[in-house]
């Protein structure tokens, strides 16, 4: 029943969504406090939605479908980070499967509603399952999934790029962490509405606090400019308390000794600094090549900082690209990213984060390259709308 409609479904998947979401909010207004509402107006929420649904129900259909576990471990940490719970599943349910009816009308028959349902469940325990385990490891109750974090110091890394030090304001230590790991960061907004974001940790500076570096997004062709990001450069005062979930997501690096490609365009250095942080530390004799890509010098933020922390590393390069390049600059290059050229070590690991775009590039250049494609990680600042469909479009 699935495989005859899941073309159906997926032809429909956005209407289905854009009915899903206003009927689910009306009826459950405290959700739009744990919904993101740019990823709301800007639809991506719903694709990646809509997405995952597809991804999963192909799973379920062909034994050749791509491995689904990047996925829904990507759904799950993003779940624990906002801190929901298994009850909410029925409330999703039933607006979900509601939305299907609703669009598909009188196509749908009593056997594909049942099937669908079936889909939707079976996607549900899954990632039910794998959010109490996320839960436990990290020990953190779901019920109570945030801890408050007061604003020790603020770093003005580049005009539009703040980082915050952020110590427990409860007096307890940080949580464990594994570098590239990011947290959700629940901000109350003058406007009296509560907004969730994520942030990567970008430094656990000596252990006792941890730190976010946090990029303006400005709007672009009349969108508004972004709403946490301007709040937390232009309003976010030392002293102020941010509810904090436990650090989650799987952009993590293993302990093996391959050498490693951290390639990172604009905000994604967030993710190179801690990463690096972590290896001067626990394995400096691990060969690290990184590579950024950012509009100008002005705008590349932590620079300095990575470059201080891997002078700890034994066998260590950088490369840099600017779209516009100060003619005394000589250690950057001018453009955009360009691995084609770079001397690539065997068994390379590649982390990668930046706009989709930026990542893109660097996977096809690298698999070009004879990179394996499941050495190459990346890390999306938004809703994954690539995961669902990589393995598919790649193979
Ligand atoms: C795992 C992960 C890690 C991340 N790590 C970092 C990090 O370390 N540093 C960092 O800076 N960011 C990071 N991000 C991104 C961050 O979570 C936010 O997405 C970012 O700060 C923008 O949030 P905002 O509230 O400022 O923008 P939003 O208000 O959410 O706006 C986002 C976009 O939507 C557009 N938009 C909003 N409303 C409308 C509308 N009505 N009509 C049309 N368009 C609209 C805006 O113009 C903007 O382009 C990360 C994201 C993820 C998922
Ligand atoms: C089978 C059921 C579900 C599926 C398939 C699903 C799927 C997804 C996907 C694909 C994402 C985007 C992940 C990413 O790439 O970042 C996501 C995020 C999210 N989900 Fe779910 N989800 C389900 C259930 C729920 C439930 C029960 C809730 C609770 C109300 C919920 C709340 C959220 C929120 C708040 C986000 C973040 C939204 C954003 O940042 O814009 N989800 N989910």
């Amino acid at each position: 029943m699935v495989k005859a409609t899941a073309a159906v479904v997926a032809a429909n998947a956005e209407a289905i969504t854009a009915v899903f979401y206003p009927n689910m909010f009306a009826a459950h207004p405290e959700l739009l406090r744990v919904f993101n509402k740019g990823n709301q107006a800007s639809g991506e929420q719903s694709q990646a939605l809509a997405a995952s649904v597809v991804a999963f129900a192909v799973s379920l259909i062909d034994p050749d479908a791509p491995s689904f576990d990047h996925v829904k471990t990507r759904i799950a940490y993003k779940h624990v980070s906002l801190g929901i719970t298994p009850e909410q599943y029925l409330i999703v349910g039933k607006f979900l499967i509601g939305a299907v009816a609703e669009v598909l009308g009188d196509a749908v028959t009593p056997e594909i509603a049942a099937a669908w349902t079936e889909v939707y469940w079976l996607f549900a325990v899954i990632l039910i399952a794998e959010e109490a385990k996320l839960y436990q490891q990290a020990g953190v109750d779901p019920t109570r999934p945030l801890r408050p974090y007061r604003i020790a110091r603020r770093i003005e890394e580049t005009q539009d790029v703040v980082s915050l030090v952020l110590e427990p304001a409860d007096g307890g230590p940080l949580p464990t962490m594994q570098p590239g790991q990011y947290v959700s960061v629940f901000v109350d907004l003058p406007d009296g509405s509560r907004q969730p974001r994520q942030y990567t940790v970008s430094s656990t500076a000596f252990g006792t606090r941890l730190q976010i570096t946090v990029s303006r997004v400005k709007g672009v062709d009349g969108a508004p400019d972004g709403q946490v990001s301007a709040y937390l450069n232009d309003q976010a005062k030392v002293g102020d308390v941010l509810d904090i979930s436990a650090p989650a997501g799987d952009f993590v690096i293993g302990d093996e000794d391959s050498p490693l490609l951290l390639a990172s365009a604009g905000a994604g250095i967030t993710t190179v600094l801690p990463i690096v942080e972590h290896l001067a530390r626990t394995q400096p004799e691990r060969q690290v090549i990184i590579a950024h890509a950012d509009r100008t010098a002005g705008d590349h933020a932590l620079r300095e900082t990575v470059l201080h922390v891997a002078r700890h590393i034994d066998n260590f390069s950088a490369y840099t690209w600017y779209e516009q390049v100060d003619p005394d600059d000589t250690g950057a290059q001018v453009g955009y990213m360009d691995l084609s050229t770079l001397d690539l070590p065997a068994d390379l690991q590649v982390f990668t984060c930046g706009p989709l775009p930026f990542m893109r590039h660097v996977r096809s250049t690298l698999l070009a390259r004879g990179v394996a494609p499941e050495n190459i990680r990346y890390e999306v600042f938004g809703p994954d709308l690539w995961g669902p469909t990589l393995e598919r479009a790649a193979g």
